[in-house]
């Protein structure tokens, strides 16, 4: 009963019978995330590759390879999942420039020039970090930033806190 007197109040209000099968047509393409949707963080033109990598308390992170293509922004957001506290158990992501091994690097973020206080990253270890998040406790997260590199490689990332590294690591290769 109601149905129909409703359909024919609406046709009423239609100005002109244009037609009209298709109102919906009235709003054609906007798409959902055009410029004017892009809010904080001024990011221009080109969206950046994004990942979500999870730190857990076995020292494990659930993502160890990343693939971009040569020059994309990439963003790379760390979670620590874990429940563990910072001091025993902190986690970071750190990007390493192109041809910085594991082998090279981690000397470098030893005791006693690696502390809890500068984040497992001393100022010496810095030049060869391409991006790094905050050392993180539970339940916190940090993104991370950058341009990979305008050629193919590799580029390796690791976490820094004191003894992580052997099972923390990853590889963001650039294609
Ligand atoms: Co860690």
């Amino acid at each position: 009963m109601l149905r129909p007197t409703l359909t024919l109040v609406f046709l009423a209000l239609v100005p002109c019978g244009c037609g009209g099968s298709e109102p919906t047509a009235a709003k054609p393409a906007a798409p959902a995330h055009d410029d004017a949707g892009a809010p904080a963080g001024g990011a221009p033109a080109a969206a950046a590759a994004e990942f979500h990598v999870e730190a857990n308390d076995q020292m494990q992170y659930n993502l160890r390879q990343i693939e971009v293509k040569a020059g994309q922004k990439v963003k790379i957001t760390l979670k620590n999942v874990g429940t563990i506290v910072k001091v025993a158990m902190g986690h970071n992501l750190v990007v390493l420039r192109k041809g910085v091994s594991l082998a090279d690097f981690t000397p470098k973020v030893m005791p006693p020039a690696a502390t809890i206080d500068n984040d497992y990253l001393p100022d010496a270890a810095r030049k060869d970090v391409i991006a790094h998040t905050k050392l993180l406790g539970p339940g916190e997260s940090d993104s991370v930033e950058f341009t990979a590199p305008g050629l193919p490689g590799e580029l390796i990332y690791l976490c820094t806190f004191v003894g992580h590294a052997a099972t923390m690591n990853g590889k963001i290769i650039v294609k």
